[in-house]
């Protein structure tokens, strides 16, 4: 067993660094602080920190008792080298930007301690790549949560060829403890939920795109003919269309198979700053609480 072994029982060895705290940075530190595990927040964007700060300790305390566990303590951090000291746990949500990623996992190959579970939240990227950045390839792993990631109970475990059995092991725990189910898949582009969810929403913009049904009725479509809890566009600008044209890149070059080349409506909609609910339009207009005010703005 690992010497920080997120089943420690009293969780008092756990100590958690979320890098990245963005939509799921901040989400997966919830859920993290929720079920009593002290964590710290890290984002290199001046700002980004407080707001998602406020948006882990607003919701804590009621996370926490729905689930019987007391708060975790959370600290914010805006520079990785202090957040990754003593942490056990390092669950990566930065950009999907490979480049970007590679950065963060050369760091915590140099800095994280030795026996840290190194976990990355990408959608779509090869988490073999960022355990060769990392340089310890046996303790690097996918844990790729959903939106709203204190909500969502799905983890998708991802373990690359050179992921050891004993960190997979650590990782289908950590879900355990946060809460979560987990399934294990091997590291191929987008894994099983980003393949399967890519392909829908691209059909579904190309679709509205071609005029043959309106976003709001694609989306009806699939909550009450094949009983979606949320359609296809409205999901897309949950993600963010900038997130969801990064994942769909990222696939169409590792797969190489053009049904997953971003629909050029998605690009268009990017291009002009409609990034979905984060951006107030995209799909759907929102109010500032991401409530859909009038109806579709596409189709
Ligand atoms: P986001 O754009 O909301 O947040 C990313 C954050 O990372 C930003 O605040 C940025 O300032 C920060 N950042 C960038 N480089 C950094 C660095 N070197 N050090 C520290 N912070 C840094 O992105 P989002 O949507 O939260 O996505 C993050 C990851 O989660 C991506 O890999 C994405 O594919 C994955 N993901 C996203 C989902 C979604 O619904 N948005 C769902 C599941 C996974």
């Amino acid at each position: 067993m690992n010497q920080f072994s997120p089943t420690d029982p009293d969780r008092a060895m756990a100590k958690v660094a979320v890098i990245g705290g963005g939509t799921m940075g901040r989400g997966i530190a919830l859920a993290a602080v929720a079920a009593g595990l002290d964590t710290t927040l890290v984002d290199q964007k001046p700002g980004v920190v407080a707001t998602a700060s406020r948006y882990v300790t607003d919701r804590a305390d009621r996370l926490a008792h729905e689930r019987g566990q007391t708060v975790g303590r959370l600290t914010v951090a805006d520079d990785l080298e202090l957040a990754i000291n003593g942490a056990t746990i390092v669950i990566e949500a930065v950009v999907e930007r490979p480049d970007v990623k590679r950065q963060v996992f050369q760091t915590l190959g140099r800095i994280a301690h030795p026996d840290a579970l190194l976990a990355s939240n990408t959608s779509t990227l090869s988490i073999f790549d960022l355990a060769d950045a990392a340089g310890r390839s046996d303790r690097v792993i996918g844990m790729h949560f959903f939106n709203p990631a204190h909500r969502m109970r799905l983890v998708e475990v991802v373990a690359a060829s050179t992921t050891s059995d004993a960190t997979r092991a650590d990782a289908v725990a950590l879900c355990r403890v946060l809460g979560k189910e987990p399934i294990v898949v091997a590291d191929v582009a987008g894994f099983v939920t980003s393949r399967l969810g890519l392909l829908l929403g691209n059909e579904a913009m190309r679709i509205v795109a071609e005029g043959t049904a309106t976003a709001a009725d694609v989306d009806t479509a699939m909550r009450l003919g094949y009983n979606h809890p949320m359609g296809p566009l409205e999901l897309a600008d949950l993600v963010g269309l900038d997130a969801r044209l990064d994942n769909l890149r990222s696939v169409a070059e590792r797969m190489d198979r053009s049904e997953f080349a971003p629909p050029p409506l998605l690009s268009e909609m990017v291009e002009a700053g409609h990034l979905g609910r984060k951006s107030g339009h995209g799909f759907y207009h929102y109010d500032a609480d991401g409530t859909i005010l009038d109806g579709p703005s596409h189709g």
